[in-house]
């Protein structure tokens, strides 16, 4: 587990000031692909440099397995950075070693032998798909390639993290998906927690558990993206499953509904219909998968569709003709928020 607490960064250049991080408390369990996600300059790549204490934070703790790097001796940090992979967007090999001795270099300098050292790297070169690139320069390798190499130098010193920041950036988009095939391989067979920065929504659908959204140097919403989609509130689940907001017409009323794997597969509009007598509508969204689940954002009209049915004015009584009346959306909502259906009511 990766944990941040009250992360404060301030850079100062002169009389300038820069507040990049401003209390950022994260909890990141081992095993996740956790992405972090943000605009440009909301301070992603500070919050993964503070991660690894590459760099230091102005104030706050960062704790890897309860243990809080923040307040450890150089040398003892040292030795718990081998715990930390970092991947890099633009690679950063070293262009006078040949593949092999960028992926031994970590483990060169962890003072191991050199038999042992090529045992390793040969078998994350295998790994990474590039056994037979050892003795190869990086000059004479595609991008792809690069990040191979890059990743598989990463998991030299076994870590139990790996940081990406937006190590897919600089690729094509099918190239692109086969490095973020390869980091959730790395993921399920290593069982190396990936936290993995983007600015890519897609990268983020493709292969995280969870998410954070960073704006403005704090992280404005998190957690397991099949949570945050299932929550109508969410800007994450805004974000991850998008709806094209359609304006009501007069006489309905309108809802929006987040379907997780438990309710996404069952008929519980065609029952409410049934039960409320209500007409259901589905103005915009879509059902798709997201973290390991099919999820749904869903935004319906609802009118009255039979004499008697579940209607907003009081003084109503049954027999009034149909679509007179409005519909009593809470207590639509609450027959679907029984059932395990996120609700939000729209205006
Ligand atoms: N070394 C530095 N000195 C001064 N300001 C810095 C430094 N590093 C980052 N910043 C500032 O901190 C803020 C956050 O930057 P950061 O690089 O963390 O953003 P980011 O979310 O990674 O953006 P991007 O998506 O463009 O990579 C920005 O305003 C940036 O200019
Ligand atoms: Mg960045």
């Amino acid at each position: 587990m990766f944990r941040t607490e009250e992360l404060v960064k301030t850079f100062t250049h002169g009389s300038s000031r820069i507040e990049a991080l401003r209390g950022v408390s994260l909890a990141i369990p081992q095993g996740e692909v956790y992405g972090i996600i943000g605009r440009s300059g909301a301070g992603k790549s500070t919050l993964i440099r503070c991660l690894n204490l590459l760099e230091r934070p102005t104030s706050g703790r960062v704790l890897l397995d309860d243990e809080d790097l923040t307040a450890l001796p150089a040398a003892t940090l040292r030795s718990r950075r081998r715990r930390i992979g970092m991947v890099f967007q633009h690679f950063h090999l070293l262009s006078s070693r040949s593949v092999l001795g960028n992926v031994t270099f970590p483990l060169e300098i962890q003072g191991i032998d050199r038999a042992r050292r090529r045992a390793r790297a040969l078998e994350l070169l295998d790994v990474v798909g590039l056994a037979d690139r050892a003795d190869d320069y990086p000059s004479r390798l595609s991008g792809g390639q690069k990040q191979r190499v890059g990743i598989a130098r990463a998991l030299a010193g076994s870590p139990r993290v790996l940081l990406c920041d937006e190590a897919t950036s600089a690729l094509d988009s099918q190239t692109s998906e086969q490095i973020l095939d390869l980091l959730g391989e790395v993921n399920r067979v290593f069982g190396v927690t990936v936290v993995l920065i983007t600015h890519e929504m897609s990268v983020v659908r493709a292969i995280c558990t969870s998410a954070a959204l960073m704006e403005d140097g704090r992280v404005v919403d998190s957690g397991p993206l099949v949570e945050r989609v299932g929550d109508p509130s969410s800007d994450l689940g805004r974000l991850l499953l998008p709806l094209d907001p359609a304006p009501a017409a007069d006489g309905e009323r309108h809802l929006l509904l987040t379907f997780t794997d438990a309710t996404a597969g069952s008929p519980v509009l065609s029952q409410l219909a049934r039960d409320l007598g209500v007409d259901v509508t589905i103005r915009s969204g879509g059902v798709e998968r997201i973290g390991g689940a099919e999820v749904g954002r869903l935004q319906v009209s609802l009118r009255a569709s039979l004499p008697g049915s579940l209607r907003g004015s009081p003084g109503s009584s049954p027999g009034t003709p149909a679509g007179d009346a409005t519909v009593d959306v809470d207590a639509v909502a609450g027959y679907l928020a029984e059932r395990g259906v996120g609700t939000q009511v729209h205006a």
